[in-house]
């Protein structure tokens, strides 16, 4: 594995790559790598012949400082755990690197962006968009990476391409999570131990919600949900909407669509995590 920290060296390797006819794959992380990012490492070495991963705490998704203050590092650990999982070139620019001049471009990314994150998080999608359409610019991967316990992310990144006319697939893979549920996020690193002991009654509370919505309505499991977590000490639930898995947009009824997701936002202490359950697919 070759670490590279400039854009001229990156575009170097994956130019030469793939003018020998090699498959690009790109894995975006944000590093403090764990079992859920390196599934989908594993996955692009499999699927590509070169795979790159970038590790970039990206500041223009911020929408809170103190986050991106605490976000984790683990920059030594996180190039150790690449190598393992069969990395080809992990690039660890600096923000003045990708960033040598603020980013003002601002993204119509739609109906997908507006609800949810897109209104919790004002700006936040915006700064997602900058940085991925940077990142596939540099790397013109044939295919790129994310984890569905960003459900919303894919969607976002989606239309980017669309909008963009973009020729890169983007490979959504599944949720990785610990044996009590927990889905694997690098913020439960900041979990008090009272809290992680605590945090799995979001994913139990999901997917007994599945059992429940057979029996009630939209509304009702909605209530059910919200009133489950926040009766869990220190957890308040910032959001639990129930979606069309494609617009995004919030279903009265079960039978509005054959693809609805439920998508929740917890704050267990001042660690904001975010999960989501399908409770049918096409
Ligand atoms: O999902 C993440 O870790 C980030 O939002 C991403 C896609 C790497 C962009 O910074």
């Amino acid at each position: 594995m070759e670490r590279i920290t400039t854009i001229a060296d990156l575009r170097r390797c994956v130019d030469a790559a793939r003018n020998d006819g090699r498959s690009i794959g790109l894995v975006p992380t944000m590093g403090a790598l764990h079992v859920g990012h390196i599934s989908l490492v594993e996955r692009c070495v499999a699927e590509n012949d070169i795979t790159v991963v970038s590790v970039f705490v990206n500041p223009t998704q911020f929408n809170d400082k103190r986050d991106l203050e605490l976000y984790p590092r683990t920059p030594d650990e996180d190039c150790a755990l690449l190598e393992k999982a069969g990395c080809t070139y992990v690039f660890t620019p600096s923000v003045e690197e990708v960033y040598p001049e603020p980013d003002t471009r601002v993204f119509d990314l739609g109906g997908v962006a507006e609800v949810m994150e897109g209104r919790y998080r004002p700006g936040h999608f915006n700064g997602v968009a900058q940085i991925v359409s940077k990142l596939f610019a540099m790397v013109s991967p044939h295919r790129a990476y994310f984890g569905e316990k960003d459900f919303q992310q894919i969607a976002v990144i989606r239309a980017m391409v669309a909008q963009l006319q973009l020729d890169v697939e983007i490979v959504p893979c599944p949720i990785v999570r610990e044996a009590d549920g927990l889905a694997l996020s690098s913020r439960n690193t900041r979990l008090t131990a009272q809290q992680r002991i605590n945090a799995p009654r979001i994913a139990d509370t999901l997917f007994k919600s599945l059992t429940f919505a057979q029996s009630h309505t939209v509304d009702e499991t909605i209530r059910y949900v919200v009133d489950t977590i926040n009766d869990v000490p220190e957890m308040r639930v910032e959001y639990y909407e129930i979606v069309d898995g494609i617009t995004l947009q919030p279903v009265a009824q079960w039978s509005d669509s054959n693809y609805i997701v439920g998508c929740i936002t917890v704050y267990n202490g001042e660690v904001r995590l975010i999960d989501n359950i399908a409770y049918c697919r096409p």
